[in-house]
């Protein structure tokens, strides 16, 4: 049995699915805040709070392996308490979706955290590996409410180009690595296959809708003002950092989900056009 945590999100959703139609036993863990965490033929529902490893015990019972995901920061889990857990419950093999900002950035306050969490996981005992995505595609989701009133995109350092990864690859990679052979103690970044702007994915997504966008560039302070609102504000200054000044590291394509599925990661058009809809 495999336990996936974050079951409700962009990857974890996609990665119970992929686990699923595979055959595997699946344990969907989350705190059931966002929606329930997923019921369907092969999947257990579970509710736990990762801030609480005490609350994972009855799922991680029986367990094989775990997928570890966070969300933000990750600041609020105690990682070796977490994977102390795991490993008392009998689980051999853990995947943790890390950040590409936890090698690139790993003093960042944003992405500190994360990269204690990789440490931690390492030194764990278990057979692990480790996924540092990019940016991801769905970040894009941010844009629905302007786009579907106003046809409007409202995004920061415009013609700053990002190789954006699909969360379908992370979780493609995610499923290959718990139930693989090959990739323990590897380190995988994980992006899409070319960089592209903000300006360019509102392009992108207008011709996907079949009506054109307009782009309206924010400055930071703008952009900031609406991050604070989503996420702790280290985490938005973190991120402003990647997206304005990004490293020469976080603007190249990496040829790991390629070296792991042994297909091209998704380019941002085809993830758009099947994901045009939830624009409409
Ligand atoms: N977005 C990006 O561009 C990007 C890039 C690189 C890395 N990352 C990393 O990717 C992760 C986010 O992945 P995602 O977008 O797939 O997640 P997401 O869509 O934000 O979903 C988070 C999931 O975790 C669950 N959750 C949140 N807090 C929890 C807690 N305390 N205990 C148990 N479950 C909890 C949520 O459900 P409930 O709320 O119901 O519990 C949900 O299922 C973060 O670690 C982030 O740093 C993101």
């Amino acid at each position: 049995m495999i336990v996936v945590t974050g079951a409700t999100g962009n990857v974890g959703r996609l990665l119970v699915e992929s686990l699923t139609e595979a055959g595997h036993a699946v344990t969907a863990v989350s705190r059931g805040v966002t929606s329930p965490p997923p019921s369907r033929p092969g999947v257990t529902p579970m509710v736990a709070d990762l801030a609480d490893a005490g609350s994972l015990a009855p799922a991680l019972k029986g367990a094989d392996a775990l997928f570890l995901l966070v969300s933000g920061a990750g600041a609020h889990v105690d990682g070796e308490a977490v994977l102390r857990a795991a490993a008392d419950a009998g689980v051999s093999r853990v995947v943790l979706q890390s950040s590409q900002a936890a090698g690139t950035r790993p003093e960042a306050v944003s992405h500190a955290p994360l990269a204690a969490l990789e440490e931690a996981v390492r030194s764990s005992g278990l057979e692990w590996t480790v996924l540092r995505p990019g940016g991801f595609t769905t970040n894009t989701f941010a844009w629905i409410p302007t786009i579907r009133a106003q046809r409007k995109v409202f995004s920061p350092f415009g013609d700053v180009a990002l190789p954006a990864v699909d969360p379908l690859d992370i979780a493609e990679v995610a499923a290959a690595a718990l139930t693989g052979g090959g990739h323990a103690g590897q380190t995988y970044v994980l992006t899409g296959p070319e960089a592209t702007s903000p300006r360019q994915r509102a392009e992108i997504l207008g011709a996907a809708l079949g009506e054109p966008l307009e782009f309206v560039e924010l400055d930071r302070a703008q952009a900031r003002e609406q991050m604070v609102q989503q996420m702790p504000e280290p985490v938005a200054d973190g991120t402003l950092d990647i997206l304005g000044q990004p490293l020469p590291e976080e603007l190249r394509s990496s040829p790991d989900v390629e070296k792991v599925l042994g297909r091209p990661a998704t380019s941002f058009a085809s993830w758009a056009s099947r994901s045009v809809d939830a624009f409409r």
